[in-house]
């Protein structure tokens, strides 16, 4: 199976991540689909952010929960961005959705309650997600495997990938303990090992965040089943040179 290649953040080397601007980007690069970060306003909106503060990415300043979907709206959202793009906003789920949902693009859903309380993060995600028909394209992601687990409970249907940092020695069994079907590695602890050991326990692999041509060659050579990249349009050269 040809690997698919997944925008980080959209294609947010280049573009300020976590925006309709790096989506479209990643969409011009022919990526397979898009990684993305959602979270909950004050007024229980899914916003696609990172932090669970505004300050880095955006000219706003504080918790993203402490506002409302309507006071995120006039922050623009290229802080930190190697260019300005001064109509970047905070995109809404909804927004992102509307806008792909009658291309083929495959959806990352990266659930942010790991550090902070997001009460119904997930029921909300899924109504989105089933809103839109996008259940056979979207994964769920989460450093919060309880979340994961809950998102399993609500809808078999969806697929989820346990999203980790560091060795985690036998990282399938974790997988199977929360009923994960992905394991979302990082690049330092890719091996063809690792996906081949993996694949025999019927997970697939995805390696994050993988941006040298170097580590998107190697990542490639060790067999993942995609890869998570900053930089989607170098991926597709990379894939193309060498089918
Ligand atoms: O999907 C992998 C990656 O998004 C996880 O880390 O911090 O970039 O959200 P982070
Ligand atoms: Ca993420």
């Amino acid at each position: 199976m040809t690997p698919l290649i997944y925008a980080h953040r959209g294609a947010s080397g280049l573009f300020p991540e976590n925006t309709m601007e790096s989506f479209y980007a990643a969409v011009r690069r022919r990526a397979d689909g898009i990684e993305l970060d959602v979270q909950l306003t004050r007024d229980d909106k899914l916003v696609v952010i990172h932090d669970h503060t505004l300050d880095r990415t955006t000219t706003g300043s504080g918790l993203v929960r402490r506002h409302t979907l309507q006071e995120l709206r006039q922050f623009r959202a290229d802080r930190g961005s190697s260019s300005r793009y001064s109509r970047a906003r905070i995109p809404t789920l909804r927004e992102v959705f509307h806008a792909f949902a009658e291309t083929p693009l495959h959806f990352i859903i990266e659930l942010k309650n790991f550090l902070s309380d997001q009460p119904h993060l997930e029921e909300l995600v899924i109504e989105q997600i089933r809103r839109y028909h996008l259940t056979d394209r979207t994964i769920i992601s989460s450093f919060n495997f309880d979340s994961l687990q809950r998102i399993k409970q609500l809808d078999p249907a969806l697929t989820t990938g346990l999203l980790y940092v560091g060795p985690i020695p036998r990282p399938w069994e974790v997988a199977k303990r929360y009923a994960a079907d992905q394991l979302h590695v990082p690049m330092d602890q890719l091996s063809a090992q690792l996906v081949k050991e993996s694949h025999k326990h019927n997970l697939t692999v995805l390696g994050w965040t993988v941006n040298s041509s170097k580590d998107i060659q190697d990542a490639f050579d060790m067999g993942v089943d995609g890869l998570i990249t900053n930089y989607p349009g170098r991926a597709r050269k990379i894939l193309r040179a060498r089918s």
